[in-house]
């Protein structure tokens, strides 16, 4: 594609969403991203073809109105990057539903919302949607039930809106990242250099590596749809995620 796209990012304010849009930005195209605080709340570097709306993705009805606020600009999106999310262990005896709820409520319905909110304005034939899971998705770490369930649960629904949305050639794809360094990450209790240890790159997935995967996902590739793409280092390879 040679003219500048259209890209949407659910919490592109930092972190791996934040890189995404640094590397559509390099590529020429229109980024907006979407988060529950603004860019300047977290220091985030201002770019011409940056846009910002305030919209949590728990709420259906603001991924509504922020697309119809994008529409006026740009009637068609091209892509749309389901990223907003977290992770976060906690012992599955607690017998606390509010994290569980959370938990599904940013990265599963989270997805499904913006899917659903994004469908109508997608490219038809063309519009792409990534979802970023997590490898947590396919493996079990210790203590980490709700995110690994929510983040498998991603990884189901893409194969699945990809079979459904496959006519309208729209293509679902996702990425399951190994361990970011990103707030993110550290906000859960991450330590980074010791959790490289653990990889077999003996190294921390970085944002702009995922980021590079987005950008490719996005390339007019017709066929590639239905996949997740992990990108962790080699830890589901050797088996481990500690
Ligand atoms: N970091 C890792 O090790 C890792 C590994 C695998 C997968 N992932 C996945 O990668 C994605 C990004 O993670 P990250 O580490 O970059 O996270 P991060 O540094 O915590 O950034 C999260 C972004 O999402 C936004 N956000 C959070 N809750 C939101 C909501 N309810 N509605 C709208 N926006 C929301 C945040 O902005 P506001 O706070 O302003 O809303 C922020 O822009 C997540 O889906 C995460 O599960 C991360």
């Amino acid at each position: 594609m040679s003219e500048s796209r259209t890209i949407v990012i659910t919490g592109g304010t930092k972190g791996l969403g934040r890189a995404a849009a640094d590397a559509f930005l390099a590529k020429g195209d229109r980024v907006w991203i979407l988060s529950r605080t603004t860019p300047a709340a977290t220091g985030a570097t201002p770019h011409p073809r940056l846009r910002h709306l305030v919209a949590d993705v728990r709420h259906r009805d603001q991924l509504d109105t922020a697309v119809a606020t994008i529409r006026l600009e740009s009637p068609q999106l091209d892509v749309w990057i389901n990223n907003a999310g977290f992770g976060k262990p906690v012992p599955f005896h607690d017998g606390d539903n509010a994290l569980w709820d959370d938990m599904f409520a940013v990265n599963f319905w989270g997805t499904v919302h913006g899917t659903r909110a994004a469908l109508g304005a997608l490219r038809r034939p063309g519009g792409v949607i990534i979802n970023i899971a997590s490898v947590v998705g396919f493996m079990a770490p210790r203590g980490h039930s709700a995110y690994a369930t929510a983040k498998a649960a991603v990884i189901a629904l893409t194969r699945a809106n990809a079979v459904e949305f496959a006519a309208a050639g729209i293509r679902v794809n996702a990425i399951a990242p190994g361990p970011l360094d990103t707030e993110g990450f550290r906000a859960a209790g991450g330590d980074p250099e010791k959790r490289a240890q653990t990889i077999p790159t003996k190294k921390m997935i970085t944002p702009a590596e995922i980021a590079a995967a987005c950008v490719f996902l996005a390339e007019p590739i017709s066929s590639l749809t239905g996949q997740t793409l992990v990108i962790d280092g080699g830890s589901q390879a050797v088996g481990c995620y500690a």
